[in-house]
C-alpha cells in the first residue's frame, strides 16, 4: 500500500465506499475493515482480505441510533434504552435482524449487530454515506486488532483499499456486545463499555456468556470461539506478587527474549528482562494494550510476562483479552 491510500479526507472514503471498495475506518475502540453493508460483493471482499470464515457475522455501523429500524425488525424498549444513553460509544447491540438484511453479512444468523461508534471522522463518514458500514476488526483473521492506521497498513497492505486515519484509537479494546434478540439482555463479549454502565440503563445485571474456552461451542459470538487477540509471543498473565518468580522461571526455559508488561514500573527486576513501558491503570491500559503485544512482537519477544490491570470497569474487558491471549496457543 501507498502513502497516497491514508488519508483523513472523508470525501475520498465516501467514495471508495460509494465504488464497493474496503474502507479501514477509525473507532473509539479499534479500526474496523469496512464496507457498504448493503452491497454483497463489497461485502465478501471482506472475509477475503481478512482470510475470515464466512459465517462469522459482522457488525454494521450506523451514523444515528434512528436508523436501527433499517437493519433490526423491531427495535425493543431495552434496545433503545442503550442505544439513547451509551450511543455513540463501544456498545454493540444484537437484534432480530430485517427481511431485508443480507446473509452475507449475518453470515446466515437471524440477528444484526449494530453500532454507532464514538469517533468524530467516521461519525461524520456515516452520516454522509447514509446506509450502514459492515466493519470487523481491520486485522488479519486471529491476529491482535489494529488501533493505529499504521497497524492496518502492516496487516493488511494492498488488501485495503484505503486507510481513514483517525489517529491511536482511544479506547483501545473492542465494543461490548449485548445480544437483546432473546427473553433476556446477554453479554457475548465484553469490552469497552462497563456491565455497571449496562446495569444502570436496565436497572439490572445482565447476564453475561462470553465464551470462556476456544473450545467453548456454546458460544454465540462465533468470533470469541477462535485463537483470537494472540500475539505471536506466549502470553502468561500473573499477579504481581507471583511476577517475579515468573520472569526468573521464564528466564531460564524461554527460547528467546523474555518481557514484561505491567501496570507500573516494576523495581528489582531479574537482569536480561525486557521491560514495555508500563501500561497505566485500567483504562490507559486498554488504550495501549494492543500495540504493546505488537511492540513485542516486534522485539522478537518470545515470552510476554504480563501482569493485568485491575479488573474494574473496562479492566474486566483488558482481563478477558489477555486471559484469550494466554490460552491460545
Ligand atoms: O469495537 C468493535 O466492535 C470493532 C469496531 C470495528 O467496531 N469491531 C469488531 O468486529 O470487533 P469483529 O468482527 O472483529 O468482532 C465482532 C464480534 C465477532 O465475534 C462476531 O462473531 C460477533 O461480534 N457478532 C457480530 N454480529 C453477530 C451476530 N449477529 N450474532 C452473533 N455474533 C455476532
Ligand atoms: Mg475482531
Amino acid at each position: 500500500m501507498s502513502d497516497r491510500q491514508v488519508t483523513t479526507d472523508i470525501n475520498l472514503a465516501l467514495e471508495a465506499l460509494r465504488a464497493g471498495q474496503l474502507v479501514a475506518i477509525p473507532t473509539e475502540t479499534v479500526y474496523g475493515l469496512g464496507a457498504d453493508a448493503r452491497n454483497d460483493e463489497a461485502v465478501r471482499k471482506i472475509f477475503a482480505a481478512k482470510g475470515r470464515p464466512a459465517d462469522h457475522p459482522l457488525i454494521v455501523h450506523i451514523g444515528d441510533a434512528a436508523q436501527m429500524k433499517d437493519w433490526a425488525l423491531t427495535v425493543s424498549p431495552a434496545a433503545q434504552l442503550l442505544a439513547d444513553a451509551l450511543w455513540p460509544g463501544p456498545l454493540t447491540l444484537l437484534l432480530q435482524r430485517h427481511a431485508s438484511v443480507s446473509d452475507v453479512v449475518t453470515g446466515g444468523r437471524p440477528t444484526i449487530g449494530l453500532r454507532v461508534p464514538d469517533h468524530s471522522l467516521t461519525l461524520a463518514l456515516l452520516v454522509a454515506f447514509g446506509g450502514g458500514v459492515a466493519a470487523p476488526s481491520a486485522n488479519r483473521f486471529g491476529k491482535v486488532s489494529p488501533t493505529t492506521a499504521a497497524h492496518v497498513v502492516a496487516d493488511l497492505g494492498e488488501a485495503v483499499d484505503l486507510v481513514l486515519d483517525g489517529g491511536p484509537c482511544r479506547v483501545g479494546v473492542e465494543s461490548t456486545i449485548v445480544d437483546l434478540s432473546g427473553e433476556v439482555p446477554e453479554v457475548l463479549r465484553l469490552g469497552g463499555i462497563s456491565l455497571d454502565q449496562i446495569a444502570e440503563v436496565l436497572g439490572e445485571m445482565p447476564r453475561v456468556r462470553v465464551a470462556a474456552e476456544p473450545s467453548d461451542r456454546g458460544a454465540k459470538a462465533p468470533g470469541m470461539l477462535e485463537s483470537h487477540y494472540a500475539p505471536d509471543a506466549k502470553i502468561i498473565v500473573v499477579d504481581e506478587s507471583a511476577a517475579i518468580e515468573t520472569l526468573i522461571d521464564a528466564l531460564a526455559n524461554a527460547d528467546g527474549p523474555v518481557g514484561l508488561l505491567s501496570p507500573a514500573a516494576m523495581i528489582c527486576l531479574p537482569e536480561g528482562i525486557v521491560e514495555l513501558e508500563p501500561a497505566g491503570i485500567a483504562s490507559e491500559y486498554a488504550s495501549v494494550l494492543y500495540s504493546r503485544l505488537r511492540q513485542a512482537d516486534r522485539l522478537g519477544i518470545t515470552t510476554l510476562v504480563v501482569i493485568p490491570p485491575s479488573s474494574v470497569g473496562i479492566g474486566a474487558a483488558v482481563c478477558d483479552r489477555l486471559q484469550r491471549a494466554a490460552s491460545n496457543r
